[in-house]
């Protein structure tokens, strides 16, 4: 295994994944209005709360599946044709819709975790706030499509790819909200 390899691996993990990463970032932009549990508690705590509304739902998964159709775009125009790394055409249709609405699954997820605990919405909940959404996101895929997800992800130096995103994803998602809290998008940098 050289570097240029392990680079390789990595990379391609990240570009494949990149249909879980942008719906987060695509809700903060597009969310308001109706909340996904329409205001309703549960043992007197909200179900997710106000920071899980349907217009940011539908707005990130839209914005992921969108861009996951530009990425098979692009790599058949590069001429990788068959080889999107999401594999024919029908599963790769199925991987990048799963990747977008599931790291929002895996997103409200959290939130339901979060109130559960009574955090409130906004608060800081290191590990669940940075991973949940991409947990969300594998889980349904690995569900749906196993072999792909293993073969990406799992088989063997691909675990690399797996490793890296993990690494990375925290570093992102923190970025991203300094980055949303700058545009006066977010009321919290985290
Ligand atoms: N957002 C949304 N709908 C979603 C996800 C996110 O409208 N399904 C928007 C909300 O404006 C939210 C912001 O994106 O405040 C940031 O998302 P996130 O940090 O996940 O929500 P929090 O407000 O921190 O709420 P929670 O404590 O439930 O995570
Ligand atoms: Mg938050």
């Amino acid at each position: 295994m050289e570097l240029a390899e392990a680079a390789i691996i990595a990379a391609s993990g990240f570009w494949l994944a990149l249909p879980a990463m942008l719906p987060n970032s695509a809700a903060v932009l597009t969310g308001g209005g109706k909340p996904v549990d329409f205001g309703r508690s549960w043992k007197g705590r909200r179900l997710l709360g106000d920071g899980k509304t349907w217009r940011g739902f539908l707005g990130g998964a839209g914005a992921g599946i969108l861009l996951g159709l530009v990425m098979l775009g692009v790599s058949s125009l590069a001429g990788w044709a068959d080889n999107s790394g999401y594999g024919p055409t029908g599963q790769a249709l199925g991987v990048i819709v799963l990747l977008a609405v599931g790291s929002l699954l895996g997103d409200m997820f959290g939130s339901f975790v979060k109130r559960r605990l009574n955090v409130p919405r906004g608060a800081k909940m290191p590990i669940l706030d940075q991973y949940d959404f991409l947990i969300g996101a594998f889980v349904l895929v690995a569900i749906a499509y196993p072999s792909w997800f293993f073969t990406s992800y799992i088989e063997g130096w691909n675990i690399l790819a797996l490793i890296f995103l993990l690494a990375i994803t925290p570093l992102l998602h923190r970025g991203m909200n300094i980055l949303g809290y700058r545009m006066g998008k977010k009321d919290v940098p985290w």
